[in-house]
């Protein structure tokens, strides 16, 4: 049996859609009546604090996100396997997300708006796509496909992730040894990696201040999508306003909803999306969700499994 289990989504949309998908695998909702003892999966987000409680015979927990930092914090998380959301559509929305601010930051079109606003003619020609090195930190399902759309459009690509990758084309660094390596020669940092204790607080000022200066007109640039945990806002705000950094997108926050008295809302270089970088789309999940529970129940292993040692 397949219990669902969401806060903040659908639920009974999704429990529609799989009941569905599966039939006649039974598929149930909190609240209704089921035996505990016959859930075998559970697809969760964000589960309350006894989500997990009376359920002996779960085989694995199927996470409506990509990233699972809150998951693995529950406090009664149960042993079995987690599996991660990971799909063509939610990649290809990330990519967009990227792609979009990245040239947005490279062409100077919020320099182009204030221009406009202002009525001035000020011809500013940005350099060349091959002369802007995008560095994405990590390299994984989301940093990979980035990597790959940024150089089919001109950009240059360097990668910075745990352990060595070779992509063609992208300049791969792996390590905490390597990461000022990386950084120096960065103009617009790309921030694509789980939130875990060591990555935690990673976009800080130390870390800006070693980002590449002088070719972004207005300073290097930082795009974080990944999680709010990994960046220091007051160090941000500081960078900002020092002209450490040029500019800042920022779809993931230390607290979310951003609080009203931030002052980031307030700054014109910062750029804030409400954590909509990429969604999991239903139509895809329940495909991804459904085949998994078919294949696991055919005797076939889970597939991107969360190694909880590594934290992702
Ligand atoms: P993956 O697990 O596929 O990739 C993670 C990458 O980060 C890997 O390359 C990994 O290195 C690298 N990494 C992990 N720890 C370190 C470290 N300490 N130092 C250097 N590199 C490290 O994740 P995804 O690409 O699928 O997703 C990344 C994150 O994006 C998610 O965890 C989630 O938080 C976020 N996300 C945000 C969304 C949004 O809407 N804002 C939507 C979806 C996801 P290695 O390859 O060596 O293992
Ligand atoms: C995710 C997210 O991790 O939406 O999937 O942030």
């Amino acid at each position: 049996m397949l219990l669902m289990h969401l806060n903040e989504a659908d639920e009974a949309s999704w429990a529609d859609k799989l009941r569905a998908a599966l039939a006649p695998y039974p598929v149930v909702r909190r609240g209704e009546s089921f035996d505990p003892q016959a859930v075998h999966y559970m697809v969760v987000w964000k589960p309350t604090p006894d989500a997990f409680d009376d359920l002996p015979s779960l085989k694995a927990i199927l996470s409506l996100g990509a990233g699972v930092d809150a998951l693995l914090k529950h406090p009664k998380l149960p042993d079995a396997p987690i599996v991660r959301f990971v799909d063509a559509d939610l990649t290809q929305r990330m990519s967009d997300y990227v792609v979009a601010q990245v040239a947005m930051h490279h062409r100077g079109f919020a320099r182009f708006a204030a221009d406009q606003k202002a009525r001035r003619w000020d011809q500013y020609y940005p350099p060349a796509a091959s002369q802007s090195t995008v560095g994405i930190m990590g390299m994984g399902v989301l940093g990979q496909d980035a990597a790959e759309k940024l150089l089919a459009i001109g950009y240059t690509v360097r990668s910075w992730s745990r352990t060595p990758k070779e992509i063609a084309g992208v300049e791969g660094f792996a390590g905490a040894a390597a990461f000022d390596d990386f950084l120096s020669g960065t103009d617009i940092l790309v921030n694509l990696l789980p939130l875990t204790p060591d990555t935690t607080g990673i976009l800080n000022s130390a870390t800006f201040s070693k980002l590449r200066q002088g070719k972004l007109r207005g300073g290097p640039v930082i795009i974080n999508a990944a999680r709010g945990g990994h960046q220091r806002e007051a160090d941000i705000v500081t960078a900002l306003a020092d002209g450490t950094l040029g500019a800042a997108s920022l779809d993931v926050f230390e607290v979310e909803p951003l609080p009203q008295d931030s002052p980031l809302w307030a700054i014109p270089n910062c750029y804030i999306t409400p954590h909509i970088a990429a969604i999991g789309d239903e139509t895809y999940g329940v495909r991804y969700f459904s085949q998994i529970i078919r294949d696991h129940e055919a005797g076939q292993p889970l597939i991107n499994v969360v190694d909880r040692q590594r934290g992702y």
